[in-house]
């Protein structure tokens, strides 16, 4: 099923049928906080209200054209703007895919320094983001490129990766920060863990390296046992709960980030929007089969 769901974000017809179905949009409504940038902004100050922090991702990847790259790179520095001018306690998200990787390495990185160089005038931190394996390596280029020179940087590591530990401890050793995620693609197993519970492990392992080095780091994962280890872990080391932060996308687990941020921990929420939701929607219904029923269920009431 997780398999099917991942090769249907990929494809175009699907995607073409599945865009006209009311019920499918509510769904994605669920994930995603609106079409616009102010219905960003209203999901931010919700978020805020409640003592969590936002991390705001426009949508959008693996864009078709250099306009489009260059389109999606305006938006974001203007969304900037919106952010600073809100006071708003957030910082952003973004996938160099939409930013031109895809078409030219090259161009991402101008855009990508383009928004950080922005950012930082602002004094608000980017976090771009990770996708399929075959960007791996240069979107880790980018980062650091860009860490080197500007430094308000951080990347994403996916635990189900096997270089995924050499990754760490690279960072670690540059002082860029990380968001540690499972991962979310679907990859064969010659670069990545096939079995859940290896991608857990190695999540626990690198969640360890990561809450012991210098570095203010992300633990991005809704799965409490994860986040329980995570706090037993910190406890056993002495590390104090504002020397890392936890991670959970906007419509998840809602209770248990509320709960974490009442207990004290810092607690940031990943808020998309915009009107190119259904890649991420299906990665979504990817992560969880009771999602895919529900969907089904409206599909056969018509
Ligand atoms: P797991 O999938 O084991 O889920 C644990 C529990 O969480 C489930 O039992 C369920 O209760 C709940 N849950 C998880 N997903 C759900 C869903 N879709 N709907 C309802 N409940 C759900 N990935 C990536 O490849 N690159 C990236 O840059 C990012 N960025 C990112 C940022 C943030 C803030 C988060 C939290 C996650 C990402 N991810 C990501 C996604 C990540 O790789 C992973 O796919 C999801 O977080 C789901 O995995 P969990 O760690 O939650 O565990």
């Amino acid at each position: 099923m997780r398999a099917l769901l991942l090769f249907l974000a990929r494809h175009e017809g699907f995607k073409n049928f599945a865009l006209n179905l009311r019920f499918f949009r509510n769904t994605a409504l669920r994930f995603v906080a609106g079409d616009t940038l102010d219905d960003a902004i209203g999901a931010i100050r919700q978020a805020n209200q409640k003592q969590m922090l936002a991390t705001l991702d426009l949508l959008g990847e693996n864009t078709l054209t250099r306009d489009d790259a260059n389109h999606a790179c305006r938006e974001v520095t203007d969304a900037l703007n919106k952010i600073s001018h809100e006071k708003a306690d957030c910082y952003f998200s973004v996938k160099l895919t939409q930013l031109g990787l895809n078409l030219d390495p090259e161009l991402s990185f101008q855009n990508m320094m383009q928004i950080t160089r922005h950012a930082r005038d602002l004094g608000i931190f980017v976090r771009v983001d990770m996708e399929e394996s075959r960007y791996t390596k240069e979107t880790l280029q980018i980062v650091e490129r860009i860490h080197e020179q500007l430094g308000n940087v951080g990347a994403v590591i996916q635990s189900y990766l096997h270089c995924s530990e050499q990754d760490v401890t690279a960072m670690i050793q540059k002082g860029i920060p990380v968001r540690l995620v499972k991962g979310a693609y679907l990859e064969p197993a010659s670069v990545a863990f096939q079995k859940k519970k290896d991608t857990d492990a190695n999540f626990v392992k690198l969640m360890k390296m990561l809450l012991t080095g210098q570095t203010y780091n992300a633990i991005a994962t809704h799965d409490e046992s994860i986040i329980c280890a995570t706090k037993e872990f910190a406890l056993s080391q002495d590390i104090p709960k504002d020397h890392f932060e936890f991670q959970m996308l906007y419509g998840i687990r809602r209770n248990l980030q509320l709960k974490l941020a009442q207990e004290g921990y810092n607690v940031r929420i990943y808020i998309p929007y915009g009107k190119h939701w259904y890649a991420y929607f299906m990665r979504r219904l990817a992560e969880r089969p009771a999602n895919v029923a529900f969907i089904a269920r409206n599909l056969f009431r018509g």
